[in-house]
């Protein structure tokens, strides 16, 4: 027998707190109760997210957040910039053709982060771009775009763009970058590092996104911020709320501040570097090592060795769950996620047991090298 893990990139392993949490007989989402529940979870993220003010709930997952972003602040016609430097970038374009809106993408090759070039070019030939929209953590691609940097030229150029982050499989494994105020809207997602099971998004919105929603004709009833925010000042949201996910992202924000901020984002960077140092030294070829993600880590088998066919191997010998490509990458590459409830011996258990496939599978693979490697930072 071998442990069931999700070494993926969500959804993610949820720890014993958060699932005993959640198993309580149902409550009644206008109840005193779950208001407090709600009311306490509100200040639980604005602290994770360092925001000045609470997040709104909805009950989505995270691209029904990005859609709920773009439709709050964009109207038909509006001119959209947005990062496309994966299957994630891509959606804001998907989303937005929908909406109404014209979408300009800025085009990264899939496994690089976003340039200052790239981005300054957009802005120059889009200055009245409504908004610009970009992922901290492209999960297809495992990299981490230079968020702050880029964002504080899109302000310096057109203050009054507003700036998106999709942080979904960023939050809570690195800080939300930059001062309060570049980063106008801010998405999570619950099946990630925040330890849960899928369906509830966070949404932080800046003083100047709110100005940005209130100007803005209201098109979605389910998605209307401006109710969400009077609901959430009484403690409830407009309609029947993920209201036990609510329930466990408290005892999950427990956690973190028992473990605090600065140690989980150094565990998620420990994470991504032992995996780093055991792929190479599997002779694996890494997919983003210029701007590695701290969630989530892509990578070509050895030559010879199907990705497909290794994920599949691991998952049956050993029952640890890694992701394939996603798009492009499809058939390609694996990903083996570290974010949330994940600790040095999973990562240890992930190499070791992708290291023996490889060596099933005909390669050279030298596991006790690769993990020799990483022992150190256990
Ligand atoms: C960066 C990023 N954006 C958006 C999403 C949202 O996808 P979904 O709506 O399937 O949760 C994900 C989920 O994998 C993601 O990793």
């Amino acid at each position: 027998m071998f442990k069931e893990r999700l070494l993926t990139p969500g959804p993610t392993m949820i720890p014993q707190q958060v699932l005993q949490a959640m198993e309580v007989p149902m409550l009644h989402h206008r109840s005193e109760v779950f208001k407090k529940h709600l009311l306490t979870a509100a200040e639980g993220m604005r602290w994770v997210l360092g925001w000045d003010s609470a997040p709104l709930f909805l009950a989505c997952s995270g691209t029904g957040a990005m859609e709920a972003s773009l439709l709050n602040v964009c109207k038909p016609g509006d001119t959209v910039i947005a990062v496309n430097g994966g299957a994630f970038g891509g959606r804001w374009a998907k989303i937005g053709e929908r909406l109404g809106l014209t979408v300009h993408e800025i085009v990264v090759e899939w496994g690089a982060p976003v340039s200052e070039e790239q981005v300054r070019e957009a802005v120059t030939h889009h200055p009245h771009a409504r908004a610009f929209c970009i992922q901290h953590s492209e999960t297809s691609t495992t990299v981490l775009h230079p968020v702050e940097h880029a964002l504080s030229i899109v302000k310096s150029m057109a203050p009054t763009m507003v700036t998106i982050v999709d942080g979904i499989s960023a939050c809570a494994t690195a800080p939300v970058p930059g001062k309060p105020g570049l980063i106008d809207i801010f998405i999570a997602g619950s099946q990630k590092a925040l330890m849960l099971p899928p369906g509830l998004s966070v949404v932080a919105l800046s003083h100047h996104a709110w100005t940005a929603v209130e100007e803005t004709p209201r098109r979605s009833l389910y998605f209307d911020f401006v109710l969400e925010r009077k609901a959430l000042a009484s403690g409830e949201t407009s309609w029947t709320p993920a209201s036990t996910l609510i329930v466990g992202l408290n005892a999950a924000i427990e956690m973190f501040r028992a473990e605090g901020l600065e140690a989980m984002y150094d565990r998620h960077n420990k994470l991504s570097r032992m995996s780093h140092t055991a792929l190479r030294a599997l002779d694996c070829t890494l997919l983003a090592a210029d701007a590695p993600c701290p969630s989530v880590t892509g990578f070509f088998p050895p030559n010879g060795i199907d990705a497909d066919a290794l994920r599949t191997e691991v998952r049956k010998r050993y029952g640890i769950r890694l992701a394939g490509g996603q798009g492009k990458f499809t058939g390609k590459i694996v990903r083996i996620g570290h974010m949330g409830f994940v600790d040095p011996f999973d990562v240890v258990a992930g190499i070791t047991a992708i290291g023996k496939v490889i060596e099933r599978l005909g390669g050279s693979a030298n596991t006790t090298a690769a993990l020799s490697a990483i022992l150190s930072e256990v």
